[in-house]
């Protein structure tokens, strides 16, 4: 009785081993799969060549073309563009007429709002709370605790390419709290 009871559990547990493997096959298959996407999403594309860097898009959405932006964009403006992670930055245009070399964020260092830029008072007002910074982005009324952040400007290929700031900030000669 022993034997043959013994007997027929043999080819059971040999089906089961079977179906054990074929099972973690099929679950790993798909995890391994899933794992690729995550690698790609971390590694930014462009992030060789662009060190990281951002073509800016203007407000629909069509990349910024250095060139036309200073035809169309006077001394002294700044106009919001889609930066680095699709935050707000303003693109600077100096009095000579070139785009500046920084891109100023437009997230308030307070709780977020987007602060626009008061070409009257030659300031960023903070509509939320009254926040206002220079007109190089730098905090000079709160309750905003920092100034806004920068972004590098460079020009790849005609396009404007917003590329993260992580020297020194020019404006307070302190390490950049963004990065
Ligand atoms: Fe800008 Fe509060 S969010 S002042």
């Amino acid at each position: 009785q022993a034997t043959s009871i013994s007997a027929d559990r043999v080819p059971d547990m040999g089906k089961r081993q079977l179906m054990n493997l074929l099972l973690l096959g099929a679950l790993s298959l798909p995890t391994v799969g899933m794992l690729i996407p995550y690698t790609y999403f971390f590694v930014p594309p462009g992030s060789g060549g662009a060190g990281g860097g951002t073509i800016a898009k203007d407000a629909l959405g069509n990349d910024v073309i250095a060139s036309e932006w200073v035809k169309t964009h006077g001394p002294g403006d700044r106009t919001l563009t889609q930066g680095l992670k699709g935050d707000p930055t303003y693109l600077v245009v100096e009095n000579d007429k070139t785009l500046a070399t920084y891109g100023i964020n437009a997230v308030c260092t307070h709780l977020g709002c987007v602060v626009p830029w008061n070409a009257a008072e030659k300031k960023f007002i903070c509509p939320c709370h009254g926040s206002q910074y220079n007109s190089q982005g730098k905090v000079v009324r709160g309750p905003a605790p920092l100034s806004l952040a920068l972004a590098h400007v460079d020009i790849d290929d005609g396009k404007v390419v917003l590329v993260p700031w992580v020297e020194t900030d020019f404006r307070t000669g302190e390490d950049p709290w963004w990065s």
